[in-house]
């Protein structure tokens, strides 16, 4: 049983390994203008995945593979920073690559590894890899690429801050995404995809079709900009926590103590 699991994990690491390689290698040789880049398809994932482990295990094996051990990402694998991502919008996106409304575009192939590997995660255990990826430290933006930041600013003022709130931290009303912890390669390829409708194309995907039609008239040269602009506010914000975050934690911190106290009590006297 046990060397029969270590197989199958070594087979689907070989697997991850094999689609990556030919994922970079597919991408080098679209930069070199010779070839479009490979498209990944792996059918046999799903059954090759380890099965029967715990979240952090599944981190572990799994995702880190390609978002790091600290959730740190890789730009070689075109695997975004997901660490500290608040729960809500990693389960939401696991959803919607799991409906197939991401990751399924041909022309998108680091959605495409992302969706063959999700959709064979057990749905039971996806709460868990959200709590554990949300309790991660964040690392914030950092301008690596370029980009006027000063000329970005006024992007994200008229555009962006109304949705993804002027600190960058998103809003889960809206359901947009906290950006001050995704690296300036991802939040640029991401503004591209919105842009050409591979990602958020399909108006079924209500959410992601609003940043299809805010990025309709968004130029590469304000894309870039306006991302130097986000790796700023990440440098204010990603470690500091706002008014209500912290009327939230604390919330949650009352809650804890009340339920400790509670079980503290004989059984007949708990409520
Ligand atoms: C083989 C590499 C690979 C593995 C393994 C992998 N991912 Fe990903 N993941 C990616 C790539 C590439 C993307 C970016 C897709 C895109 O560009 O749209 C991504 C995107 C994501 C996103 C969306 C982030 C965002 O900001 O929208 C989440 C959440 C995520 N992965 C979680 C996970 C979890 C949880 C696991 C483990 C069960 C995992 N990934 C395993 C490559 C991987
Ligand atoms: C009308 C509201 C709205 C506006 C305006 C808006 N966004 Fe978004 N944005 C969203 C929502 C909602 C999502 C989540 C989409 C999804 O669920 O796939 C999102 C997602 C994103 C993502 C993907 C994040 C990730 O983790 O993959 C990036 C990057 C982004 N927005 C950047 C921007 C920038 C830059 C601007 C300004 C030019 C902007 N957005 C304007 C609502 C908005």
């Amino acid at each position: 049983m046990y060397l029969e699991y270590n197989n199958s994990k070594m087979k689907f690491v070989c697997l991850v390994l094999l689609s990556v390689s030919s994922f970079v290698l597919g991408l080098s040789a679209a930069e070199k203008k010779t070839a479009p880049p490979t498209v990944i398809t792996s059918p046999t994932a799903q059954a090759d995945l380890p099965q029967n482990i715990s979240e952090a295990n599944l981190f572990a094996q799994v995702c880190a593979n390609c978002h790091g051990k600290k959730g740190e990402g890789s730009e070689a694998l075109k695997a975004p920073s997901i660490a500290g991502l608040p729960s809500w919008y990693v389960e939401t996106q696991i959803d919607k690559f799991r409906s197939d409304l991401r990751g399924t575009n041909p022309e998108d192939p680091a959605g495409q590894i992302m969706h063959n590997i999700i959709t064979a995660i057990d749905a039971s255990q996806i709460t868990g890899l959200a709590k554990i990826i949300a309790a991660m430290p964040m690392h914030p933006t950092q301008n690596v690429l370029g980009g006027d930041a000063q000329k970005g600013n006024e992007v994200f003022m008229e555009i962006c801050a109304k949705c993804h709130r002027f600190n960058g931290k998103g809003e889960v009303v809206f359901g947009s995404a906290p950006l001050i912890g995704l690296q300036d390669w991802y939040i640029r390829s991401q503004l591209y995809k919105f842009r050409k409708g591979i990602r958020g194309g399909n108006p079924a995907d209500e959410k992601g079709h609003k940043m299809h039609e805010m990025t309709q008239y968004l130029s590469d040269e304000q894309a870039a900009d306006v991302t130097a602009y986000i790796a700023l506010l990440a440098k204010k914000y990603a470690n500091t926590k706002s008014r209500r975050e912290r009327e939230f934690d604390e919330m949650r911190k009352k809650e804890k103590q009340k339920a400790a106290r509670q079980n503290a009590l004989p059984e007949e006297l708990r409520k």
